[in-house]
């Protein structure tokens, strides 16, 4: 990729952009080059854009936003660009709280709520986007800068943005300075925006920020229609990710878990905006690892893989979806009877979703099954299930929770209060992965040697709907037989 330092020459700036601007003049720029870039170029505004698919949504989520704060600006900034190394950057993905309000995901992008009091002495805001503006031609910016349209891409302008967001756009230049002059309380999201916190520094007290993040976190608890509709369209991308991967498990075993890293991402990118969380391709022990991301295993027949992976859509909802198959397609017993136990706990989590229910009652239910088959084993000594549970010994084994809301981030709304979220009940809309696992470690010295070693998950993307549940992942076969008979399908092609 084309470096971007200050060139030595002109001849040398080719594939340089120059960063450095001294006294209003760029290095190695001639005046005759600088006019002759400032015009011949076509206008491309576009006119009359139709506003995006969510823009309603957004507008609504706006609404009850400005109802919960009455009185008070509300900062809700996108985020910048990170560094990874030196002059590269990651690629960037927009704050949740940001997107979810706009369905904008520009980088630099800042939301902006205006309280205003209307003349019935009622409260409401008006909100603004702060985004970066089309590049200026005339001084230099459009060609010379390392972020200009010639080398980062059109953007669109604040008339276009205006149009597709339903939301008035100014200059984010402004904002910061503007922020710093206003008076009146101020809330703002944390944790993206260096620049526009540090606007606020004397404006802003962590306790009140922490009340709109929790705001913006239990909001998102309920999905409205377009937030299913996307959610399914993870779903079904990521089912189809799998696909992918079951198709070259040979290729896998002539590598490593990485062909597997690999293909599913091509899916994702192709489908959907990137994979939502770091893909887990655990081949063999490093199934009982619960975040194994790294990824460089050996692929063996003969071995379980566990696959926890989801795609992010273009509109960043996201699938989390995990599969443990037999690499050569077919369970021995051991696995085959450890898989079932980690089915039948899913099943019974699935089955406690429902409208009313408790939160926590589908990780009780499925830690209830999983108890009962380490007692039937002989792993817990001489304890019945009521101890093994009263003591929580069976989590040496199941080791994480059940389940979590699933949404924009994979660990949905985080910032909700306990009695909004885990300490709450179900509701029509919400949506959580149910995802008991079992994971013998290969170096547990309790569990009989032949299960060390051996790690089954199942996760799958439910939605609480008005009488029960809808597995939205249920494309992807879970039965112990079923996944066989779907893995000799794919194969075959
Ligand atoms: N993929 C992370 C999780 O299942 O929660
Ligand atoms: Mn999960
Ligand atoms: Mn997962």
């Amino acid at each position: 990729m084309a470096e971007q330092l200050t060139p030595e020459t002109p001849e040398e700036s080719e594939e340089q952009p120059i960063k450095q601007r001294k006294n209003g003049l760029y290095p190695g720029v001639s005046d005759e080059l600088a006019e002759n870039m400032k015009s011949g170029w076509a206008d491309t505004e576009l006119h009359g854009l139709e506003p995006i698919a969510q823009a309603a949504h957004t507008a609504d989520r706006r609404a009850a936003l400005s109802r919960r704060f009455p009185g008070e600006r509300l900062v809700i900034p996108a985020g910048n660009l990170k560094t990874r190394s030196n002059d590269t950057e990651y690629s960037f993905r927009a704050s949740t709280e940001y997107a979810y309000l706009t369905g904008d995901q520009t980088q630099d992008g800042v939301l902006v709520l205006e309280p205003r009091t209307l003349p019935d002495g009622t409260h409401s805001h008006e909100a603004t986007v702060y985004l970066l503006p089309r590049s200026d031609r005339e001084n230099g910016e459009f060609w010379l800068d390392g972020q200009g349209e010639l080398w980062v891409g059109r953007r669109h302008s604040l008339g276009e943005a205006e149009q597709l967001l339903g939301i008035p756009a100014k200059d984010v230049r402004e904002l910061a300075a503007a922020l710093k002059e206003a008076t009146g309380p101020v809330r703002a999201v944390r944790g993206h925006d260096a620049g526009i916190e540090a606007a606020l520094t004397d404006k802003v007290t962590a306790e009140r920020d922490e009340e709109l993040r929790e705001y913006l976190s239990e909001a998102r608890l309920v999905k409205d229609a377009f937030e299913v509709s996307e959610l399914r369209k993870a779903c079904d991308a990521t089912a189809r990710g799998f696909e992918d991967v079951v198709k070259v498990l040979d290729k896998a075993e002539a590598t490593s878990e990485r062909y597997i890293e690999g293909t599913f991402f091509l899916r994702a990118r192709v489908e959907g905006n990137d994979i939502g969380y770091g893909s887990i391709c655990a081949a063999g022990p490093h199934a009982t690892t619960l975040h194994w991301v790294r990824n460089d295993g050996a692929v063996r027949s003969g071995e379980l893989l566990l696959l926890d992976a989801g795609v992010e859509t273009n509109e960043l909802y996201t699938a989390d979806v995990t599969r443990t198959l037999p690499i050569n397609g077919t369970f021995s017993p051991l696995q085959r009877k450890i898989y079932d136990a980690v089915y039948e706990a899913q099943e019974a989590g699935i089955a406690a979703v429902k409208p009313g229910a408790p939160y926590r009652a589908f990780h009780d239910a499925a830690q209830r099954v999983l108890a009962e088959k380490l007692v039937e084993w002989g792993l817990c000594g001489d304890l019945d299930v009521e101890k093994v549970l009263e003591l929580g010994l069976q989590r040496r084994w199941t080791l994480h929770g059940t389940g979590h809301m699933l949404g924009m981030d994979v660990h949905d709304c985080a910032a909700a209060r306990t009695e909004t979220y885990v300490a709450g009940d179900l509701e029509p809309g919400m949506c959580l992965t149910v995802e008991p696992g079992l994971y013998f470690q290969a170096d547990d010295l309790t569990v009989p040697e032949e299960y060390r070693g051996i790690g089954v998950r199942i996760e799958d993307d439910i939605l609480v709907t008005e009488d029960g549940n809808e597995n939205l992942s249920a494309s992807l076969p879970r039965r112990s037989d079923e996944v066989e008979a779907w893995m000799a399908r794919v194969k075959q092609g």
